[in-house]
C-alpha cells in the first residue's frame, strides 16, 4: 500500500508519502508556524487554524513531489484525527476527505499520539528501524504530552504512565517566557545550558511520583518552584511579572541549566521506574519535540546501557510533529485492513 500522511494537529502542516510494501518513506514535507506564534509567546489557535489552510494544498503536492509519486498512485490517505487543537486538526481532516473524494482513495483517521509512539521506527534516511523489537517502552515528551507507554506491536500498546498537569515541553516554554527567551523554549534554553556546561546551581524540587498504578510526572509546581526562585532573587515580582532588569544572561544560563538536569533526573528515574516494572522490555524509545534534546538522549542513553536496554531515538525532523510518522502509522493501519469512511471527523477526548 502507498499511503498519503497528513498531520495538521497544532502548529506544523506536514504530509508525507509510506510505502508500506517496500517499508521506504518516500518522501515528505514541512511547514512550521513557530515564526508566526514566537511573538505571542504560544501557540495562537486561530492563527494556526488560518495558517494550516494556506499551507496545506501546497505543503500536500511538495511532499508529493519530493517522493516522486503522484495522487493516483496513492493508495490511501492517512490523516490525524486526535488529538489536537479543533480547528487545526479540521482543516487536515476536510483536505483528506475531500481529497479522498475526489481521487476515490481510502481514508484513515490516526491518532496523533500513536504517531509520535511509533515515530522511533523512522530512520533520516526513510528506511525503517530493522532493530527495534517489540515489547519496548516508548517515552513520548512534547508541548503538549508527556507519557511512557508499553508498546507490544503496532497498534497495540498501553499508557503506563503520564503527566498529572503540564507537559515537560510546556514547562520548558513557561519558563522560557518568563525569562525573555521566546517560543519555543527547550532548544535554547539547551543552548544556554551547554554554555555552563549542564550544571545545577539551584537544585529545583525533583517531583515524586504519585503512589499510582501508573508512573506520573507533575511539572506545575516544578514551574512554580523556578518562578518563586526567581521572586526570591529579585527577577520577578508575583503582581507585575518578570523583573527585565534582573534576568542577567548569567541567570538565564543558570536557570536553564538547572531546569534540564532537574528534568534529566525526572525523567532518567521514571524511565527506571518504567524498566523496572517491565523488564522484559527490549528497548526504550524517546520521541516527541523534547526528544530533540542532546543532553536528555544522552542521560537516557547512559540509563540505557547500564541496563542493557536498546535506546531509539528519531532523527529530530520525526520527533517535532510530522506528516512521516502518519503516513507510517498509516501503512501498518492500512495492511491491517483498519480503513474508515467519508464520516470521518475529529474525535475530542
Ligand atoms: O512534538 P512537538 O513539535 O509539538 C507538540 O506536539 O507539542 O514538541 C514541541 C516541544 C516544545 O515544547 C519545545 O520547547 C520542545 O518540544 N523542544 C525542546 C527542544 N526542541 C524542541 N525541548 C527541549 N530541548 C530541545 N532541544
Ligand atoms: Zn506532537
Amino acid at each position: 500500500m502507498i499511503i498519503l500522511g497528513i498531520e495538521t494537529s497544532c502548529d506544523e502542516t506536514g504530509a508525507a508519502v509510506f510505502d508500506s510494501t517496500s517499508q521506504k518513506l518516500r518522501g515528505h514535507a514541512l511547514f512550521s508556524q513557530i515564526a508566526m506564534h514566537k511573538i505571542y509567546g504560544g501557540v495562537v489557535p486561530e492563527i494556526a487554524s488560518r495558517s494550516q489552510l494556506e499551507k496545506i494544498d501546497i505543503v500536500v503536492a511538495e511532499a508529493l513531489l519530493n517522493a516522486n509519486t503522484t495522487i493516483q498512485e496513492i493508495d490511501a490517505i492517512a490523516v490525524t484525527n486526535r488529538p489536537g487543537l479543533v480547528g487545526s486538526l479540521l482543516v487536515g481532516i476536510c483536505f483528506a476527505k475531500g481529497m479522498a473524494f475526489a481521487h476515490n482513495k481510502k481514508l484513515i483517521g490516526i491518532d496523533h499520539l500513536e504517531g509520535h509512539i511509533f515515530s522511533a521506527f523512522l530512520q533520516a534516511d526513510g528506511s525503517i528501524n530493522q532493530t527495534l523489537q517489540f515489547p519496548f517502552i516508548a517515552f513520548s515528551v512534547s508541548g503538549g504530552h508527556t507519557a511512557l507507554y508499553l508498546v507490544k506491536g503496532f497498534g497495540d500498546y498501553e499508557v503506563i504512565g503520564h503527566t498529572i498537569d503540564d507537559a515537560a515541553g510546556e514547562a520548558f516554554d513557561k519558563i522560557a517566557k518568563i525569562l525573555g527567551l521566546g517560543y519555543p523554549g527547550g532548544a535554547v534554553m539547551e543552548k544556554l545550558a551547554a554554555e555552563v556546561n549542564f550544571e545545577d546551581f539551584f537544585t529545583y524540587p525533583r517531583t515524586k511520583t504519585l503512589h499510582h498504578e501508573l508512573i506520573t510526572f507533575s511539572f506545575s509546581g516544578l514551574k512554580t518552584a523556578v518562578l518563586y526562585d526567581l521572586v526570591k532573587r529579585g527577577a520577578y515580582q508575583m503582581t507585575t511579572g518578570p523583573i527585565v532588569e534582573a534576568i542577567t544572561p548569567e541567570l538565564q544560563r543558570q536557570v536553564a541549566s538547572s531546569l534540564l538536569v532537574c528534568m534529566g533526573d525526572i525523567f532518567e528515574k521514571r524511565v527506571k521506574q518504567a524498566l523496572r516494572k517491565y523488564p522484559e522490555v527490549s528497548a526504550i524509545t524517546f520521541v516527541g519535540g523534547v526528544a530533540c534534546n542532546k543532553y536528555l538522549r544522552q542521560r537516557l542513553l547512559r540509563l540505557c546501557q547500564n541496563n542493557r536496554k536498546q535506546f531509539v531515538v528519531a532523527p529530530p525532523a520525526f520527533c517535532t510533529d510530522n506528516g512521516a510518522m502518519i503516513a507510517f502509522v498509516g501503512g501498518y493501519k492500512a495492511d491491517q485492513g483498519l480503513f474508515d469512511d467519508q464520516e470521518l471527523d475529529v474525535i475530542r477526548p
